[in-house]
């Protein structure tokens, strides 16, 4: 499959790298495809993954991953041009500073997610990939036991698209609902985030699934 992926940063160099090991052409829209970063991460993914500007990478994409900031999210989206019909996969945390560090901007009635749909009107909205840090992103599995990914969106084609390309990635992957279900997921980051930044855990841990 064509995947864009916007942002080529720890989050999309690791997902890069996943979905180009399953056999899927990545190409990656940033800002600046010939800048240093960029390229340098080009030659370590090998030949199968390429850069160009948000417009052309978008351009022909049926799947397109956002991974940028969460302030670059409307630039993206805008330079992205006609997303009538492509999915859209919402990787992003609608994160800011605050005075006790890192919080969501945003929660209970709305998630970036329905932001990032509002933005979009036409596009299948699908959160996944923001709940758990990059490491895990690049490898999901800890002793042999897959690592969780929460899956929504509103389109259930669209979901069952990114649901195969997290189980691509590794994850062992819960198709949780609708797109508003993001209101869940978000702060399931946040706890990720939390524990990461201020436990001995460090990033060396991912939320897994048990059942009976
Ligand atoms: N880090 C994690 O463990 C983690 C885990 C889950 C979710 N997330 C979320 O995933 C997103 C990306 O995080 P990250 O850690 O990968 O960030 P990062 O390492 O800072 O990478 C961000 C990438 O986005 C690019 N970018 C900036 N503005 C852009 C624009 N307008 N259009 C296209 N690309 C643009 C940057 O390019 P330049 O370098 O040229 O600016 C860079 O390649 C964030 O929303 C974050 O909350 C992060």
């Amino acid at each position: 499959m064509n995947i864009a992926i916007l942002g080529a940063g720890s989050v999309g160099g690791a997902l890069g790298k996943r979905l180009m090991a399953a056999g899927h052409q990545v190409c990656f829209g940033v800002p600046n495809p010939q800048g240093d970063k960029t390229q340098a991460m080009l030659r370590e993914l090998g030949a199968n993954a390429s850069a160009a500007t948000v417009t052309e990478a978008a351009a022909t994409a049926k799947v397109i991953l956002l991974a940028t900031p969460w302030t670059a999210v409307p630039e993206a989206l805008q330079r992205a041009g006609d997303l009538n019909g492509k999915i859209i996969v919402d990787c992003t945390n609608p994160l800011q500073m605050g005075a006790n560090g890192l919080e969501l901007t945003m929660g209970h009635t709305t998630s970036g997610a329905e932001q990032v749909a509002a933005l979009a009107p036409g596009a299948h909205i699908v959160k996944a990939f923001n709940q758990t840090g990059f490491s895990n992103m690049e490898e999901p599995a800890y002793n042999g036991q897959r690592s969780v990914m929460f899956v929504c969106g509103d389109d259930a084609q669209a979901r069952a698209t990114v649901c195969e390309l997290s189980e691509a990635v590794g994850f062992e992957t819960i198709d949780a609902g609708g797109l508003k279900i993001a209101r869940l997921i978000e702060p399931l980051a946040m706890l990720w985030i939390h524990l990461a930044f201020t436990t001995p855990l460090k990033r060396d841990f991912a939320f897994a699934l048990l059942r009976r």
